[in-house]
């Protein structure tokens, strides 16, 4: 039978010890569902800084061009944020070119907050409503991420003569297209209506953005309903009532800021797994939503959870292994549902025998791969 390729980029800080925790995961999938998945390890990010010279070697990218899907652990790190050349720091040098090599415009981040988990979060339950179940839809390859930059280096100077920086935010009538369809799709799919984000009484972006996000809608999905909302207020709407939202969709900045505030309502980023897609290749990868956590490198302390969901998600999208997928998640749930929990994310009720590892909870969570009954 043949073997899904899985090129694995482990990165930086706690990089290599989740992204082994995921391995575990799918090996114990492929043992109980008879599958086989290899792996090609590649440097990525700041150990490839390292290690080659530069943050995105040409081999990684060789790598990553013959596999089938893309797993990539959090990169970075405060020994890299100094680096004189700015394109040889992993987020200019190799994160933005992964995105932009594999055209990876929709990226999905699912806000979930499992039951058993409530509260971990910091919002009371009471705010907590009917729960937390977001598909945050953030642009991502396009906007101000993108645009032409000045940087301080250039030593630029305006008509009058002060020092200056720019980045420009600019957004095609084809980037707010595709990435309105895909949003459309998944609010369609799951019967919710669609938070359009936006920032219109300031940006000539946002307002183009609108446009076309409302001609989509008007004339591709009727049946959907679209609620336009301001990003400042939705980012109070998210702790005062979060169970507002089903699915959201936002440009690519307003997508970074907000998709973390998502993790801060979980009360963890280490609950934020998320997919880079480009849906009408087929190309991806998977990556958590956080960054590489320097300060808890190395502990063995870490959530992997974040790291084991993005190998779900591209079990489910890119593999259409959709009851693989459901098996991990069950295997999570029950992590949590058995009481368990990592440290960031216990309360004062969490028995110390409780408390786990990033090594015991991705010990547990393939375990209860093996064990769990999912149905065709
Ligand atoms: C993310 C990260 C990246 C981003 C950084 C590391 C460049 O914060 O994936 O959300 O801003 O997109
Ligand atoms: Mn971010």
């Amino acid at each position: 039978m043949a073997a899904y390729n899985i090129a694995v980029l482990p990165g930086d800080g706690i990089g290599p010890e989740i992204t082994r925790e995921a391995i575990k995961v799918l090996d114990a999938v492929g043992r109980k569902f008879s599958l086989t998945f290899s792996y090609r390890f590649a440097d990525f990010g700041g150990i490839a800084f390292d290690r080659h010279g530069h943050p995105f070697p040409d081999a990684t990218k060789s790598i990553c061009d013959a596999a089938d899907a893309i797993m990539k652990g959090p990169i970075g790190g405060p020994k890299y944020d100094t680096l004189p050349d700015v394109m040889m720091r992993p987020e200019a040098g190799a994160l933005l070119p992964l995105r932009r090599r594999y055209d990876t415009f929709a990226n999905l981040r699912p806000v979930v907050l499992q039951r058993s988990i409530q509260d971990a979060s910091p919002l009371k339950p009471e705010r907590l409503g009917k729960g937390v179940d977001i598909l945050m839809i953030r642009e991502l390859v396009g906007g101000i991420y993108f645009g032409r930059k000045v940087e301080p280096a250039e030593q630029a100077r305006d008509e009058k003569g002060e020092w200056y920086a720019l980045d420009e935010c600019r957004y095609t009538e084809s980037q707010v297209k595709r990435i309105a369809r895909v949003a459309f799709r998944q609010a369609r799919q799951r019967n919710s209506p669609l938070h359009n984000i936006h920032k219109a009484n300031v940006l000539a972006t946002s307002r183009f953005w609108n446009l076309i996000v409302q001609d989509v809608q008007k004339t591709e999905f009727p049946g959907v309903e679209m609620r336009n909302m301001l990003v400042d207020s939705a980012a109070t709407a998210l702790v005062t009532n979060p169970s507002q939202f089903g699915v959201m969709l936002l440009e690519n900045m307003q997508g970074d800021i907000l998709t973390d505030e998502g993790g801060g309502i979980l009360g963890s980023l280490g609950l934020m797994p998320s997919a880079c897609l480009n849906p009408e290749t087929g190309r991806g990868y998977y990556e958590p939503a956080h960054g590489s956590a320097p300060d808890i490198a190395g502990q063995n302390t870490a959530n992997p959870y974040s790291q084991i969901g993005s190998a779900a998600m591209m079990l489910a999208i890119r593999f259409g292994l959709q009851r693989e997928a459901d098996a991990v998640w069950a295997a999570m749930l029950k992590v949590f549902g058995d009481g368990y929990r990592t440290g960031e994310i216990k309360t004062p009720n969490t028995p110390l025998e409780k408390i786990v590892s990033t090594s015991q909870f991705g010990d547990l969570v393939a375990e209860n791969v093996s064990r769990v009954e999912v149905g065709r």
